[in-house]
């Protein structure tokens, strides 16, 4: 049986990597090396999965320099010959290990203003929006996020500047300015127009192509450019 020569990521921001020796199987994915090392080799490896199905978004890491879901990814896709270097997500803090705080992440869906605005209370009927509607189609791809940050980890703007809301939270507030149930359009474009918003988004896709489920970030991201530019014209902003 083959071996992979597996680095990974130890300790906090200041770590370094430290070498295992995992055996190849078939079928294997990025998630079930880690799973082995913690349980065969070093039980003191800190790490976050959930579902193992590619639903909770608790899994992703940095495998050999590329932001990815690891339950979903298979050893073959992504092994350089039997070497594979395992490291926490970019551009936020580092917990221990291959954990890291997503706080920073998640406070800037708040900053987004992602939080749903009711127009309606529990005792009137539900809304209901056809499927084949304009508005409905606008959204169907974006509320497929997961909250996994691979785009996050991936954005080359969130690196330069701490402070840019980032591909998923502008995502999150594009699926509620076209949502037709929900009351706060124009603050929710308010939050994303500023400097930190979408305008600061250099369009080059990275979020788009490594999305695990093929969302693109980048056309919410310019929907949010022309919806704010329209509502600033109008004096909404
Ligand atoms: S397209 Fe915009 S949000 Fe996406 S990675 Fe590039 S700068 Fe970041
Ligand atoms: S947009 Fe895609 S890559 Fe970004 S958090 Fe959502 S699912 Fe993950
Ligand atoms: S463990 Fe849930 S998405 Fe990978």
């Amino acid at each position: 049986m083959s071996s992979l020569q597996v680095k990974v990521w130890r300790g906090g921001e200041q770590g370094s990597f430290q070498r295992f020796d995992v055996p190849r199987l078939e079928s294997q994915t990025v998630l079930d090396v880690v799973t082995h090392i913690q349980r065969h080799l070093d039980s003191t490896l800190a790490y976050r999965f959930a579902c193992r199905v590619g639903m909770c978004g608790s899994c992703a890491m940095v495998v050999n320099g590329r932001a990815r879901w690891t339950c979903r990814t298979h050893v073959a896709e992504v092994a350089r010959g039997n070497v594979l270097e395992i490291a926490p997500l970019r551009h936020l803090p580092v917990i221990r290990d291959l954990v890291t705080d997503m706080r920073p992440f998640f406070d800037k869906w708040a900053a987004a203003r992602g939080q749903f605005e009711p127009t309606t209370n529990r005792h009137e009927d539900f809304a209901r929006v056809q499927p084949e509607s304009p508005q409905r189609q606008q959204v169907d791809a974006g509320i497929e996020c997961i909250g996994c940050a691979v785009c996050y980890s991936s954005c080359d703007v969130v690196g330069w500047n701490p402070e840019y809301l980032g591909p998923a939270a502008m995502n999150r507030a594009w699926t509620l300015v076209n949502d037709v149930r929900d009351g706060a359009r124009d603050e929710h474009l308010t939050a994303v127009a500023g400097d930190a918003g979408c305008h600061s988004c250099h369009t080059h896709m990275t979020c788009t192509e490594r999305c695990p489920k093929g969302i693109s970030p980048t056309a919410a991201i310019a929907g949010l450019k022309r919806a704010t530019f329209a509502a600033a014209l109008k004096g909404k902003l």
